[in-house]
């Protein structure tokens, strides 16, 4: 023991060997499973307009001011609804989870308001929620989307693993061009959480 403690550069060898050897403990199993994490059994790829109105959001920067990661605490699943699981995020690329509560998280928000409630939110927040200091978004309105990238977007995420079909992609264009993006971000959160929703019983 002693020979050890007093020889530096033996030491340091040793500690090298015990750390990758509990490295690749860790990591080697994840490389030879095929280990990604599975999506759970109700998990579906967001339509066409989700997929264009979670890049309004992403571009608004909706998500500095809202997480998507509902925590496993009693406070949090009292107010939001079941928390968060890997398994319902496999197909986000980038992922929203955000670390910044400004508003309140929006991972299961979807079908808790009416599409009326989001459009008169979105375009004055505090029509609705007077105390409100969320800004407004009244361009969403006018902005109108014509679909030019919307089938590349999805065969890009169809790489990434997102199971999207020939026909999805071969319609991609057609179900977004002419709707506002109003429209679109808020059929984006009108679905979020409903994947969860029907993986756990409704209990949200
Ligand atoms: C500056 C921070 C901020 C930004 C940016 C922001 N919000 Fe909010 N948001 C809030 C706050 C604060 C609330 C709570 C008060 C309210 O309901 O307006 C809120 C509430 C909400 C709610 C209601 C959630 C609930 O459970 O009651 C939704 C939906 C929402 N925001 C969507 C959005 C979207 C979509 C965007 C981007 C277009 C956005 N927010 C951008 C701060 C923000």
């Amino acid at each position: 023991m002693q020979k050890i403690e007093t020889n530096l550069a033996f030491l340091i060898v040793l500690i090298l060997v015990a750390v990758s050897v509990g490295g690749m403990i860790e990591i080697f199993p994840l490389a030879f499973e095929g280990a990604r994490t599975p999506a759970i059994e109700t998990l579906k790829p967001l339509s066409a307009l989700e997929v264009e109105g979670r890049d309004v959001y992403i571009r608004e920067g909706c998500h500095v001011c809202h997480t998507q990661m509902v925590r496993p605490l009693r406070a949090e699943t009292e107010r939001y609804g079941h928390y968060s699981v890997a398994g319902e995020d496999v197909y986000e690329h980038p992922f929203l989870w955000g670390s910044k509560r400004t508003g309140p998280d929006l991972a299961r928000v979807g079908g808790r308001y009416s599409d009326d409630w989001h459009r008169a939110h979105l375009r004055d927040p505090r029509s609705v929620v007077p105390q409100s200091n969320m800004p407004s978004y009244p361009w969403l309105f006018d902005a109108v989307l014509d679909g030019a990238v919307t089938a590349r977007k999805l065969d890009v995420l169809r790489t990434l693993g997102v199971p999207y079909t020939d026909a999805d992609i071969a319609g991609a264009s057609d179900a977004v061009a002419g709707h506002t993006e109003s429209e679109a971000i808020i059929a984006y959160l009108q679905g979020l959480g409903l994947d969860m929703a029907d993986y756990a019983g409704g209990a949200r």
